[in-house]
């Protein structure tokens, strides 16, 4: 398994991947829009076990974690995001995810000097929500009522990144 930074070319794979995992959806100019403004900080899960039979066979991307820094932070501090991040069904439970995110919050800080990085996670979502925190250390700030689409609750999460600074 090869962790790299997302390239512009990866996008539409990645907006593949995303509408396999999540119902959380975007435009590919969405994508873009992250891949321009900070190049640093998303990142693909590639499987290079997979033969490459021919010069224009596409890498299998198994996993994506898409992020950014807040461009306007209501609390003033310098902080990155987790705007998305999903593992295709056959390559979960490898540490996948734990790795494209331990990736994205190193750049935040190396790149951009985060202080802290946020995310949303739907409250059912228990394989993510122990990921976040018991994994990685995330704690829960506060919840937001109907923050999806379907009415579902979010919790909003966040990790403090100074142990890495
Ligand atoms: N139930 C309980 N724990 C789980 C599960 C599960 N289904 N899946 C993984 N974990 C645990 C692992 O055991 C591991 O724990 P450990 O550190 O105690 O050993 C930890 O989570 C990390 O596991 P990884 O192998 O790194 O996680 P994986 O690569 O399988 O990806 C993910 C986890 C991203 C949540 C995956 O299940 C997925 O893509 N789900 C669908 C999309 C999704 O929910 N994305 C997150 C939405 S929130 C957002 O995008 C900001």
């Amino acid at each position: 398994m090869d962790i790299r930074v997302l390239q512009s070319s990866d996008l539409p794979l990645i907006q593949h991947a995303n509408l396999e995992n999540l119902p959380e959806n975007y435009f590919l100019k969405y994508y873009l829009y992250h891949a321009m403004t900070w190049p640093q900080l998303s990142y693909v899960a590639v499987d290079i076990s997979r033969p490459q039979k021919t010069p224009y066979d596409q890498p299998k991307i198994v996993g994506y974690v898409l992020a950014k820094m807040e461009e306007e932070p209501a609390d003033g501090v310098q902080h990155g995001h987790i705007t998305s991040l999903s593992v295709m069904r056959t390559h979960r439970r490898l540490g996948i995810a734990e790795k494209l995110m331990r990736q994205a919050q190193l750049a935040m800080v190396e790149t951009f000097g985060a202080h802290y990085v946020s995310l949303h996670v739907r409250v059912s979502n228990r394989a993510a929500i122990h990921l976040y925190c018991d994994t990685l250390g995330f704690h829960n700030e506060k919840t937001e009522s109907k923050y999806y689409a379907d009415g579902e609750d979010a919790y909003s999460m966040r990790l403090e990144l100074s142990d890495i600074r």
